[in-house]
């Protein structure tokens, strides 16, 4: 189907002001989303299917869901599932031995991978007496859904070790393990859009990852969003991003702890 100029301009100028992400050089991608999306709905004509689409907030929804890039696995970036155990954690022990409630964000979650491996880093650190909540947040209603679930395929398992596989996932049924209760039920998911004012709730974290979310972000919209997160973090905690990522302006706020790991100053 024929994705026209101006209909191409108007989605992606949209899809940036309101959710952050630049479309501007992905015009294949776009078209061939959208046709898949059109066919899907009966339409055969990407024009008016667009007209459509900006009527129907459903349609506007799914919309965000085919346009969203979700690449996600257990333990990307290994590294900082690491320094989460070895470092952060025992950092953040030290400085509250008494009363630590851990509270730890993965922004921008996609299928619930990336809270589900920090809740097994969590749960692995020895002689760990504390509680902890992990949230988990996306704009893509659809990879939410399966977040919750916490249902996963032996390929979406395959860089989980076995015996982690053994201790933290349940066989429901051929090739599908599920996350076990006792992770299920620390870690929350919900819809929350970076772009917008966080909900006050979302304040006081020991920890922020952000890996792999900001890359298709503008420079502008990068900086509000690492003072948003700033904010968003207690004295002395920390914001993880992802390590291909650069971020000019970062050190203004943060301490560099290690590449691709900063602090707030206590
Ligand atoms: C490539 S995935 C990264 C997942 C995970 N953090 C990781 O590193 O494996 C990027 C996720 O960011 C989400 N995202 C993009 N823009 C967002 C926004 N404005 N607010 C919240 N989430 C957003 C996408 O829907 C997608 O699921």
């Amino acid at each position: 189907m024929e994705l026209l100029k101006e209909d191409f301009d108007k989605i992606q100028k949209q899809i940036i002001s309101f959710y952050g992400i630049n479309l501007s050089r992905k015009y294949e991608l776009v078209k061939n989303r959208l046709t898949t999306f059109a066919i899907d709905e009966k339409y055969n004509n990407l024009h008016e299917f667009i007209e459509e689409i900006n009527k129907n907030p459903f349609l506007y929804k799914e919309l965000v869901n085919r346009l969203t890039t979700n690449y996600t696995y257990f333990f990307r970036e290994r590294e900082h599932f690491e320094i989460l155990k070895k470092v952060i954690i025992p950092k953040l022990i030290m400085g509250n031995p008494n009363n630590l409630k851990i509270k730890i964000w993965s922004a921008g979650c996609s299928k619930g991978n990336e809270a589900y491996s920090i809740a097994i880093a969590l749960e692995e650190i020895l002689g760990l007496k504390m509680n902890y909540s992990i949230y988990g947040t996306d704009i893509s209603t659809k990879v939410l859904n399966f977040a919750n679930k916490g249902l996963y395929t032996k390929e979406d398992l395959k860089k989980v070790e076995n015996n982690r596989i053994e201790k933290y996932f349940k066989k429901v049924k051929e090739d599908k393990f599920q996350v076990i209760d006792n992770l299920m039920k620390k870690v929350y998911f919900s819809e929350l859009n970076l772009m917008l004012p966080f909900n006050p709730f979302f304040n006081n974290f020991n920890v922020i990852f952000c890996r792999n979310v900001m890359i298709y972000f503008p420079l502008d919209i990068k900086l509000k969003l690492i003072n948003k997160f700033y904010n968003a973090l207690q004295p002395g905690g920390y914001l993880i991003i992802g390590k291909s990522e650069i971020l000019p302006g970062i050190k203004n706020k943060f301490k560099l702890v290690q590449q691709s790991v900063y602090r707030k100053e206590l």
